[in-house]
């Protein structure tokens, strides 16, 4: 059986005093959280050391850094390693979000080599997928994102790819509040778990966890979580908040 997920993405926000008193809360609130699930926060990396202490003990909790450069050394003034992320015992690292490849104009090859250095690393990368609007108004949103999986995942060997966590985030529903509908998303997801299984064999896609991810809440999580093919969700807005993301762990069926 694959892991449920529910997965903060809290991008560029909270100071580390707020995100220190969110992470306790979380804590408290889940002294354990059930059924095997596990709880995963993409924080800045700056935090990640500091949240790291906080969640020390705790194995359904774990982090995630929210990029890693898809170079693995040098003269890259500001950037940061997987092999950086894995000395600091990092276990997870978020790839392709949609906004970096809109505003960091990451391209697809460069996301293949960021997968294979966190794999390099032991490192699970949460590699996203997601159609913008004019696809997903007049054109293939599943051939779309068939696409952005065959062109960063495919230099990658089956054995990398059963240890994947894939995130379909549509990027008209990011951050919008306009969420995908709950036959939206299983359609989706199921397009992709079919390439998965055409690709790679049916054991293999029946593992890889796919997450949902576009204004996630507590009012509709329980909803997209019950569908059979989307195994939790990665969160924005809504991981910011105690009592949301809260809610949203409990969600996971
Ligand atoms: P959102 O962001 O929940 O704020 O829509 C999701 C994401 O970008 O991962």
């Amino acid at each position: 059986m694959r892991k449920k997920i529910a997965a903060a993405n809290w991008k560029m926000n909270l100071s580390w005093k707020e995100g220190n008193e969110l992470i306790n809360q979380l804590l408290d609130r889940h002294p354990a959280i059930n059924n095997g699930h596990q709880v995963i926060l993409a924080v800045p990396f700056p935090y990640l050391t500091l949240a790291a202490k906080l969640i020390a003990g705790r194995s359904d909790f774990a982090l995630a850094a929210q990029n890693c450069y898809h170079l693995p050394a040098g003269a890259y003034t500001g950037e940061v390693s997987a092999s950086m992320l894995a000395s600091i015992g990092i276990k997870y690292c978020v790839v392709g979000h949609s906004e970096r490849r809109e505003y960091q104009q990451e391209t697809p090859a460069q996301l293949a080599d960021k997968l294979q250095l966190c794999f390099n690393h032991a490192i699970t990368p949460i590699f996203c997928c997601g159609e913008p609007l004019p696809i997903r108004e007049n054109g293939d949103p599943s051939r779309y994102v068939t696409d952005q999986l065959i062109a960063s995942l495919s230099s990658l060997a089956p054995e990398q790819i059963a240890q994947l966590i894939i995130a379909y985030e549509p990027i008209w529903a990011i951050g919008t509040g306009k969420t995908a509908s709950s036959a939206q998303a299983q359609e989706m997801h199921l397009a992709i778990r079919n390439y998965l299984r055409d690709t790679y064999g049916s054991s293999i896609a029946a593992e890889i966890p796919i997450l949902y991810g576009g204004s996630v809440k507590s009012s509709n999580a329980t909803e997209i979580f019950a569908n059979p093919d989307v195994d939790g969700g990665l969160v924005g807005g809504a991981s910011l908040i105690a009592d949301e993301f809260s809610a949203i762990i409990k969600a996971l069926p």
